[in-house]
């Protein structure tokens, strides 16, 4: 049997009851979380998303520093894009810089540039990644992946906004806001003097922490509705939801890879080239379905 899509929120109603996760579901009101409300880019409804987006609403009005936790998938990104769209920085840029991937050796050259002729090669000069953010935000992405060289001197940038480019003969001044990320335990990086401690309280000024989506399954029919949507419209299917058994696999795994796992698990069962209009099954992992006929 398909879900009601006219319906679709009563249904999940009795799907969540049924299933015994449902935590304090008046928070499913119709004015949180829809695709075209204030926060539309961010999904959900449920109680966290709703603290969390009335939280978003004050540290994005301010130029403050922003540290954005949670494990993998949650949506810390999309929280870094929120953040900097409904700031007084919207429309200046928004540049991310992974810290995983920055390695010591160009990590200068990188952020702060170089003139032309500091190096083998340099045959141009580069204003460097913190110069393209000007009068915008960067958002240093899995901040707690750092070396130790890095960190010292992402330090240093984001106290003083100025630096000096490779090969340059003073000091640049940057203007942008810092939004940081990531999915380690910070404070144990500090405790065991991994990550230091100057940095993190430089950094964790304004905190948004995202719940991993098991402890927020209210979300998940609100981003499921969503994903099909969208699959829809890409792969030009007409599914209109699942059925109960589909629903209890979906409410019930416990998605380690959070929204971002649910997001690939319907993508792959939309581009699935069958002819149904309802989900049947759900299996997850690793991502079996039947769709109906
Ligand atoms: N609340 C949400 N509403 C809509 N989409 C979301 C939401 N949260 C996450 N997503 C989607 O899930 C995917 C993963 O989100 P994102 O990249 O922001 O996660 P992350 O926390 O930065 O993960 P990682 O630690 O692995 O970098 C993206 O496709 C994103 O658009
Ligand atoms: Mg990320």
């Amino acid at each position: 049997m398909a879900l009601d899509h006219r319906r679709p929120r009563a249904r999940w109603r009795d799907e969540l009851n049924k299933t015994a996760l449902h935590v304090g579901y008046d928070a499913l009101s119709e004015s949180h979380g829809h695709p075209n409300s204030k926060n539309g880019c961010l999904i959900g409804d449920s109680a966290p998303m709703v603290r969390i987006k009335r939280r978003l609403e004050q540290v994005s009005a301010t130029d403050c520093t922003v540290l954005i936790t949670g494990e993998t998938g949650t949506g810390k990104e999309r929280v870094a894009e929120h953040i900097h769209q409904h700031s007084p920085r919207q429309g200046k840029p928004l540049v991310r810089i992974n810290c995983a991937a920055l390695p010591d050796g160009l990590l200068e050259s990188e952020l702060f540039g170089y003139e032309r002729g500091a190096f083998t090669g340099a045959n141009a000069s580069y204003e460097g990644k913190l110069k393209l953010a000007e009068g915008g935000t960067v958002f240093f992405d899995e901040i707690g992946d750092m070396s130790p060289y890095a960190q010292a001197k992402i330090l240093r940038v984001i106290e003083t906004k100025e630096a000096y480019r490779l090969g340059g003969r003073r000091s640049i001044p940057f203007d942008f806001r810092v939004l940081g990320a990531t999915n380690q335990d910070l404070e144990r990086l500090v405790a065991e003097n991994r990550f230091r401690k100057d940095l993190f309280f430089r950094l964790d000024v304004a905190r948004i922490h995202l719940p991993p989506l098991k402890e927020r399954k209210e979300d998940i029919p609100l981003l499921v509705d969503h994903y099909l949507k969208t699959y829809n419209t890409r792969f030009r299917r007409q599914i209109e939801g699942l059925t109960p058994e589909a629903w209890s696999c979906v409410l019930h795994y416990q998605w380690p890879g959070n929204v971002r796992e649910l997001n690939n698990v319907l993508a792959r069962i939309s581009r699935a080239p069958c002819k149904g209009t309802v989900f049947q099954r759900v299996r997850t992992p690793p991502g079996n379905f039947r769709s109906s006929r």
